[in-house]
């Protein structure tokens, strides 16, 4: 395959830069009917390197349009992760005529002192648009917050705090986070850290703060990238969730087991959107599709690396009445959805194999979502294939208690030590179990459950892996099984 987002492996769902390098995203924030995706961007080469703001907006959080680079380096240095506010009440005054300012929050980072030994080359500094993200204006005063002398001082995401009156800026502090607060994103006060129970030998990047409705009563749940120290391996991201006043975050269970937000290898320094309207509500997310122990070798050429789909986060009930945090693929989903194609006469029980006939289209992706009742001792598996011989192995094993995610077949694994592998995640059988897949040219995003676990893996497979095939062992049963194309978001 060839031709511009058609190559093979390119994303048909999920966004990606037309060439080149890509890693975090940044500066989401929702204002006058556009969500802004902003891109940690090296428009020179497809691996990393000089950091830019690469820019795309959406109406439907779906559909992409590409858009010029937002932020170039400049003489404090090149532009690291960061977030973006709509300033509604001109707190900072680059509002002009009643125009509400877009203020970008981001990194500099200076390779010039660094490579004068220095560890102080990571500052704060600010930016504001008055057209809707479309050009940008540097603050003549940057840095915002300078560095106290820490090498890793990092990735700002600011929201603001009704009950203070105040921006409150979440950094990535070497192996913590750190607040601090400001009444006009210009002047910042340090707050507090939080440091993480575990000792890790990574450093803490691309944190976030927000608060969530769990019965009634607001939470606020503390997102922590990490890297390396991911549970399987490279990098990863985990929550906390707890208590903030505006000046401290405290976790409600200091002990609980650490909550993993994704357990797949391919959902990295993900966070949420900002200024979404209060009667739409929900909290929006957005992930790197990679991890830092492959990204750079993975085998495409013209673009590297794509964003997960976006998810809504909620916290719900989880095991032991204990909350967890649940994300599912926004709603939207539905503008590139084709109709449902349902089986009815299912061939899988117990130990008998079957294979599950969809129409699929090669060049695009689709949703199999399906049911099964698990009895206690037995398994479920689901194979995606193609004619290739490629083959991911998804097995749910009720006496484990896990689903694991197996991509030893996938394709092209040899890029690097770390792609080829199984990964599992917990999973609470407590009736039928629900698994939706999102299958696209190089990636199966799985949501168990409604999205109770969510698990995103990249795979490159020769081509798309179109053949579904069921088996069990012991007293499983396929209860429902349907999927759906999903067209292509570039057409
Ligand atoms: C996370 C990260 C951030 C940093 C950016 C640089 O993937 O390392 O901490 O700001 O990438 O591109």
């Amino acid at each position: 395959k060839s031709g511009l987002m058609s190559e093979q492996w390119r994303p048909q769902i999920h966004f990606t830069p037309k060439a080149q390098w890509m890693n975090d995203p940044n500066g989401m924030v929702y204002h006058d009917g556009e969500y802004h995706l902003f891109y940690q961007y090296h428009p020179n080469s497809n691996v990393w390197g000089p950091m830019h703001w690469g820019h795309a907006i959406s109406e439907d959080l779906i559909h992409w349009e590409h858009l010029p680079i937002g932020l170039y380096p400049d003489s404090l240095g090149t532009i690291f992760s960061g977030s973006a506010v709509a300033d509604v009440d001109n707190t900072s005054g680059f509002g002009k005529n009643g125009k509400t300012p877009l203020v970008a929050v981001y990194t500099n980072h200076s390779h010039e002192k660094e490579s004068e030994g220095r560890i102080d080359y990571q500052t704060q500094s600010i930016a504001y648009s008055l057209d809707n993200g479309r050009t940008w204006t540097k603050y003549e005063k940057n840095p915002v917050l300078d560095n106290p002398g820490i090498r890793d001082f990092r990735d700002p995401k600011v929201r603001w705090h009704e009950p203070t009156q105040k921006w409150i800026m979440t950094l990535a502090v070497k192996d913590r986070v750190s607040f601090y607060s400001s009444p006009d994103l210009k002047e910042w006060t340090f707050e507090s850290s939080f440091a993480q129970d575990e000792e890790h030998n990574g450093v803490v990047e691309c944190p976030d703060l927000f608060p969530l409705n769990y019965n009634g009563q607001e939470k606020w749940v503390l997102f922590i990238s990490l890297n390396p120290g991911f549970l399987h391996g490279g990098s990863g991201t985990k929550y906390y969730i707890g208590e903030f006043d505006g000046k401290e975050f405290i976790p409600d269970d200091p002990n609980a087991p650490t909550h993993w937000f994704d357990y797949g290898k391919d959902n990295y320094a993900g966070v949420t959107w900002s200024n979404i309207p209060e009667e739409d509500g929900r909290t929006l997310f957005i992930g790197w599709m990679s991890n830092w122990q492959y990204a750079t070798v993975v085998p495409t050429e013209q673009w590297r690396s794509a964003m997960t789909l976006p998810r809504s986060l909620e916290l719900v009930e989880g095991a032991g009445g204990k909350p967890v945090l649940k994300g599912e693929v926004v709603n939207t989903i539905e503008n590139i959805a084709g109709d449902w194609q349902e089986k009815s006469d299912l061939p899988v029980a117990a130990a008998e194999a079957g294979t599950l006939e969809f129409s699929f289209e090669e060049d695009a992706a689709y949703q199999l979502s399906l049911e099964f009742d698990i009895q206690m001792d037995a398994t479920a598996t689901i194979d995606l294939y193609n004619e290739a011989g490629d083959s991911i192995f998804i097995t749910l094993d009720k006496n484990r208690e896990l689903v694991v995610f197996d991509r030893i077949d996938s394709g092209e694994t040899t890029f690097n030590e770390n792609f080829p592998g199984k990964y599992d995640a917990p999973v609470a059988f407590e009736g039928p179990v629900k698994v939706d897949l999102y299958v696209d040219q190089s990636s199966v995003e799985m949501f168990i459950n409604g999205g109770k676990v969510q698990m995103t893996n990249l795979v490159f497979p020769e081509t798309l892996l179109t053949g579904v095939e069921i088996y069990g062992s012991g007293d499983s049963q396929l209860i429902t099984a349907k999927a759906r194309v999903l067209n292509s978001i570039w057409k």
